[in-house]
């Protein structure tokens, strides 16, 4: 009886063997990479046995996992080429508009022409595909938006794909994972929302989104061209939209089991979802650690501090020096708050003057975002609204002014207005000082921003699936079973004919057409017989 219980026990608590797991890391953006680092590490964290194959596109960003295997792919001679061209350091990321089609699309351009480069890259590194092949990975984990992962999981063959979209999905990823866009009332990434009543506004957000695929549509077709240079003409494609019914090659998703999306809904808009799509945001961010000496000194010098950050690629320093100029007002016209900013280059004129000038300002290279927006003292955030950085935001329960720049930060800004977590400001209007300052007024001033932010941090402490929960057991189920067939939505084997009726609609209009038009004869017919009998009666 006793060995029975034992045995039970013993069954009960481990039951989860360790499973053998490969995350593709394309090292573009810090925290796309981050997003993956920390789902790498929090396998690990389950027992799980996690190889990191960092391809290596940014040199610039961050290593992000500390606790799996890791292997590198170092930038190709091509792709250090490409990186010098792009110039990111100097580039004016301020005056870009991505909803400018005649700027956005070269930029869509030179994007891909350098993640596809650097998937040549990992295609040549020497032995990598025969040494991963060997190894015979339960489940591969790979980015969707930068797709050559997927490739690489069609000559892998692991038993089971789970695509990731490091923010809300993109450009083709909604057709990818099978989900219905909803564009009449669901804002695309560059837009921070739409007004679902007013025609205009749903007219911009299908713009939006042609213009957005047009941006990014060659990823599609030139990571296919490599992919089937190299393995022939029938090697599967990296995305899928409808049906290939040139090719009837659609088999990208028969591997493909969950797809995990970095969006929290407890502060997004509501849309339609798969069963087998699955949210988990707030796995970025990492438990807050302490802060160093002189970050701790920084925030003991006054009561509130307000951090300002604009990410990784926009560089405070390439701003316009207008632009430097108003954030400085503003940030002179409250003494009793300390300022942290963000500013690459505090050894350049323009830095070196302001902190001269202004006492409460303080500014600094690279900062611990996450860890600073868990300190006590820390007040509010300006900030350019990655994904990342509202999820923090929420998490901490720190409201902020979201500033968008380009890509998602629109829709992400947008969505914690909504939330009432903060204010969407545009960034033209940095030119204006008087706006600046009114607008950071309210963020400060504003208890309403804090009260609901307050709430919603509570609430996704409290959630009754964690991220974390939802990552780790829905891979090892994926290990454990492969994909099933019935999660697969039947929109994969589909035309944009069949998919939206269109064979019913023109038919049904044809009828309708032709029956109007019967009708219309008919009745002019009858009438001109009554009005002929009548002509005739009344002669
Ligand atoms: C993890 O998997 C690799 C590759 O199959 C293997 O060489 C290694 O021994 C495994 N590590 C552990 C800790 O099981
Ligand atoms: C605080 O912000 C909310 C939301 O933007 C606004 O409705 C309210 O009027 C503001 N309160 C004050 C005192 O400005």
């Amino acid at each position: 009886m006793r060995l029975a219980s034992i045995l039970l026990l013993v069954f009960l608590f481990h039951v989860v063997p360790s499973y053998k797991i490969l995350v593709f890391n394309p090292r573009f953006s810090q925290s796309i990479t981050n997003f993956l680092g920390n789902i790498a590490d929090t396998l690990v964290d389950a027992g799980h046995n996690v190889t990191t194959l960092t391809s290596i596109i940014n040199p610039n960003l961050r290593d992000s996992t500390q606790k799996s295997t890791k292997i590198y792919v170092h930038q190709t001679e091509k792709v250090k080429k490409i990186t010098a061209s792009m110039n990111l350091e100097k580039a004016d990321f301020f005056h870009y508009e991505d909803l400018n089609a005649f700027s956005g699309i070269p930029f869509g351009h030179s994007f891909t022409a350098w993640f596809n480069a650097q998937c040549e890259g990992v295609l040549d590194e020497p032995g990598l595909i025969e040494r991963l092949r060997r190894h015979k990975f339960d489940v591969m984990i790979v980015e969707n938006f930068e797709t050559c992962g997927i490739g690489l999981s069609h000559v892998l063959k692991p038993k089971s794909l789970i695509t990731t979209a490091g923010s809300v999905p993109m450009a083709q990823q909604g057709e990818d994972f099978g989900m219905d866009s909803a564009l009449s009332y669901n804002p695309n990434p560059l837009i921070t929302h739409v007004d679902v009543h007013s025609f205009w506004s749903r007219a911009w957000n299908l713009y939006a989104t042609l213009a957005f695929r047009a941006m990014w549509y060659p990823t599609r077709t030139e990571m296919d061209a490599l992919f089937r240079k190299r393995f022939g003409p029938t090697f599967p494609s990296v995305y899928v939209s409808f049906r290939d019914s040139f090719l009837e090659i659609n088999v990208r998703n028969q591997l493909e089991h969950y797809t995990f999306i970095n969006q929290e809904p407890l502060i997004d808009f509501a849309t339609p979802l798969l069963s087998r799509t699955i949210f988990i945001g707030g796995i970025g961010a990492k438990e807050p650690k302490k802060l160093d000496k002189d970050l701790e000194r920084i925030f003991s010098l006054r009561n509130n501090t307000v951090l300002i950050s604009f990410g990784s690629i926009v560089q405070s320093h390439a701003l316009p020096l207008q632009v430097k100029r108003n954030i400085l007002k503003t940030v002179a016209r409250f003494p009793e708050i300390t300022f942290l900013w963000k500013y690459e280059r505090p050894e350049d004129a323009f830095a070196k003057a302001a902190i001269a000038a202004t006492p409460n300002l303080h500014m600094l290279k690279w900062t611990p975002q996450n860890h600073i927006l868990a300190h006590k003292r820390l007040h509010a955030f300006i900030t350019h609204g990655r994904m990342a950085s509202t999820q923090e935001t929420a998490v901490r329960g720190k409201p902020g002014l979201f500033i968008p720049f380009f890509v998602d930060q629109p829709r992400n800004s947008g969505m914690m207005e909504r939330n009432g977590l903060g204010k969407v400001y545009h960034k033209r209007d940095l030119y204006d000082a008087e706006k600046f300052y009114t607008a950071v007024k309210d963020l400060i001033e504003n208890e309403s921003y804090h009260k609901n932010m307050e709430r919603i941090a509570t609430m996704i402490a409290a959630k009754p699936f964690s991220s974390r929960d939802q990552l780790v057991k829905t891979v090892e189920f994926a290990a454990r079973f492969g994909p099933s067939p019935a999660l697969r939505p039947q929109s994969f084997d589909m035309s944009w004919i069949e998919y939206y009726n269109l064979d019913i609609i023109a038919i049904v209009g044809v009828i309708s057409t032709v029956a109007a038009i019967m009708a219309l004869k008919i009745t002019v017919y009858v009438i001109a017989q009554l009005s002929s009998v009548v002509k005739f009666k009344l002669e």
